[in-house]
């Protein structure tokens, strides 16, 4: 079922009696092992997912489903502690509502971060990837249905999802830091399953440098509606076929609980700047 525009501001409303007068700019979607900013996040007001009308609740390990508002890095933020996955059982629609909501409530850019398998075998688990651009070629459009023009308009155009400006932040924020920066194309894929080494080798010819089960879909949106990307995998592990090993939930979460710090750094100094 599709979202009537009238909801979104319902959303948007509750929220706005909780946070009074504050007005988030910047939007974060936090994946595997960078939630804990929303914990650092200060003067916070925290609503949970579940009291928030139409929104749906996170169900994914390690994403505690609540909406953190606040300032980071001086900046006002929103951060999702937490998203939904169409894995989970949601629709497109379903999984980047909140995204709409936030940008009613005031944000002009969203920030993405996610855990992702990497694809090229010239680079490393572990490494941080800037993403320049993805592909979702394989499964429906969060934007199919009415279109909701106070949204944006009918067929979008894709040429930037991730916002060259911002990308530019990125790199000199990455030099600044001395960390090894790594840009590439984010290839979603529904999950939940990893991949076969077979659709890793098809990811590989395609043009994905890293493949995931997030992000696409609210970046889509975020576009659609306005908003400036800025977008980081921390590539957890090598793609599915790489090595002779099986992949692991485990695995993942573990190398996102080892580059928390270098990640969060680079996050930071990013915000600073947005
Ligand atoms: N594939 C898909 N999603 C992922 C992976 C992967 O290898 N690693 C972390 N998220």
């Amino acid at each position: 079922m599709a979202y009537t525009f009238a909801q979104y501001q319902e959303s948007a409303d509750y929220i706005k009696e909780k946070i009074g007068d504050f007005i988030p700019k910047v939007a974060m979607v936090l994946g595997s092992g960078l939630g804990f900013l929303g914990d650092v996040v200060e003067h916070p007001t925290a609503i949970p997912y579940g009291d928030i009308p139409h929104f749906k609740a996170s169900t994914a390990p390690g994403h505690k489903g609540r909406l953190v508002f606040g300032t980071l890095a001086g900046r006002p933020v929103a951060v999702m502690q937490g998203r939904m996955h169409h894995y989970e059982g949601y629709s497109y629609d379903e999984a980047s509502y909140a995204v709409r909501v936030l940008r009613l409530l005031g944000c002009d850019t969203l920030v993405v971060t996610n855990a992702a398998g990497c694809v090229r075998t010239d680079w490393k688990a572990g490494e941080l990837m800037l993403i320049t651009d993805q592909i979702k070629l394989f499964s429906e459009s969060p934007l199919r249905g009415p279109n909701l023009p106070e949204f944006g308009v009918r067929f979008p155009d894709s040429s930037h999802l991730y916002t060259p400006r911002l990308q530019d932040i990125a790199r000199k924020a990455a030099a600044e830091l001395s960390l090894t920066l790594r840009e590439g194309v984010y290839f979603y894929g529904y999950g939940p399953q990893y991949e076969t080494p077979a659709e890793i080798r098809a990811v590989r010819t395609l043009g994905g440098d890293a493949v995931g089960m997030s992000t696409a879909p609210e970046v889509t949106v975020a576009s659609h509606c306005g908003m400036e990307v800025l977008g980081f995998s921390l590539l957890s592990n090598m793609a599915a076929g790489i090595l002779d090993q099986p992949l692991s939930e485990q695995e993942v979460l573990d190398a996102a609980a080892a580059a928390k710090d270098k990640f969060s750094q680079l996050v930071l100094a990013c915000l600073e700047q947005l």
